[in-house]
């Protein structure tokens, strides 16, 4: 399953085609995905960099679960591309017209759009919709269910980067609601191609992933599982893809597993610590942790612009005849 997917997103010649998950890609195109992105990055206060490397392409949004930043954060990319975009909040709109998913991208493509970038809450779409474009068309995988968030895998690497450069010495915990995550599992594949030292799981046994193998330490204490830590992601609680009877109480979570000013005491004394957004504050990290100095929340979401900008411009640009 996981390398038909590789298989999927690489061409004949080895060149990313689709970017459907960061599983399989070796440390030496992610490095290539990060350093494109770099150049990128908007710092504060200069101007942003602008390209025209996508003119005359058209990006398509194609969002089937709600999203703020990461769609908002396509479209800046795309646009600051030179590339048109297109946003479609599809939710059940055209399902109750009983259009399916591949009838949209097929009315879309007739209208020349390049690229497709999808989030759905079903695990499969974005690779069924990689299986039946045309061969210049490139599907991005904008959140898969719990399974896959590519981009946001490599904009959590490129904040990590910035901070501490060298991944083999690293330790890092990733905390909270793992088995609905799709942030977790993407970061795993990217930490832990790029040879971070030591990965921790950290969650109630009740959140940790069930029968998959995935990379990492596991804790079920957190105290225990961000000591000595240089990188603590905090992970948003997902109430929505729970069970009934499954949801925690938030102020026990809070206290069990939740990111405080004296949690922060436990970690290196310059830990990071990310969030993905949206936060749940006062569930999994507090306002203190959240606004004070050792959080990179914001910058995360300023990387996510620079990565998606790498990523579109690097499965594009080869179409460009
Ligand atoms: C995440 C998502 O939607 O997968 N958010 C995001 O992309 N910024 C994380 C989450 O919803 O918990």
């Amino acid at each position: 399953m996981i390398s038909q997917l590789n298989k999927l997103q690489l061409d004949e010649q080895g060149r990313l085609r689709h970017l459907l998950s960061l599983d399989g890609l070796d440390a030496t195109r992610l490095t290539a995905l990060l350093d494109r992105a770099e150049k990128f990055v908007a710092r504060p206060g200069a101007p942003i960099r602008v390209s025209d490397s996508l003119r005359g392409k058209t990006v398509a949004n194609l969002f089937f679960e709600a999203s703020t930043r990461t769609r908002a954060s396509f479209e800046l990319a795309a646009r600051r591309l030179g590339a048109d975009i297109l946003n479609l909040d599809i939710n059940l709109s055209s399902g109750t017209k009983g259009e399916t998913v591949l009838d949209t991208v097929r009315t879309l493509e007739a209208m020349n759009v390049d690229a497709f970038v999808i989030r759905h809450a079903e695990t499969g779409i974005q690779q069924m919709i990689a299986e039946n474009v045309a061969t210049h068309v490139a599907v991005l995988n904008a959140g898969e269910s719990h399974a896959n968030h590519p981009t946001q895998g490599l904009l959590d690497a490129l904040t990590i980067r910035q901070h501490k450069p060298d991944f083999e010495s690293l330790n890092v915990a990733i905390v909270g609601d793992i088995r609905h995550s799709r942030v977790a599992r993407s970061a795993v594949h990217v930490l832990s191609a790029l040879g971070v030292a030591d990965l921790r799981l950290v969650a109630p046994k009740s959140l940790l992933p069930v029968d998959e193998d995935l990379p990492g330490r596991d804790f079920t204490d957190m105290d225990e599982g961000i000591k000595d830590c240089d990188v603590v992601m905090m992970l948003r609680i997902q109430k929505e893809r729970m069970q009934a009877g499954n949801i925690p109480d938030f102020a026990e979570y809070h206290r069990q597993f939740g990111m405080n000013e004296a949690r922060l005491e436990i970690t290196k004394p310059n830990a990071i610590v990310m969030h993905p957004g949206p936060m749940n504050r006062g569930v999994e990290i507090s306002d203190a942790v959240a606004d004070g100095p050792r959080a990179v929340i914001l910058e995360q979401v300023n990387n996510g612009v620079a990565v998606r900008m790498a990523v579109l411009e690097t499965l594009l640009e080869k179409r460009i005849s």
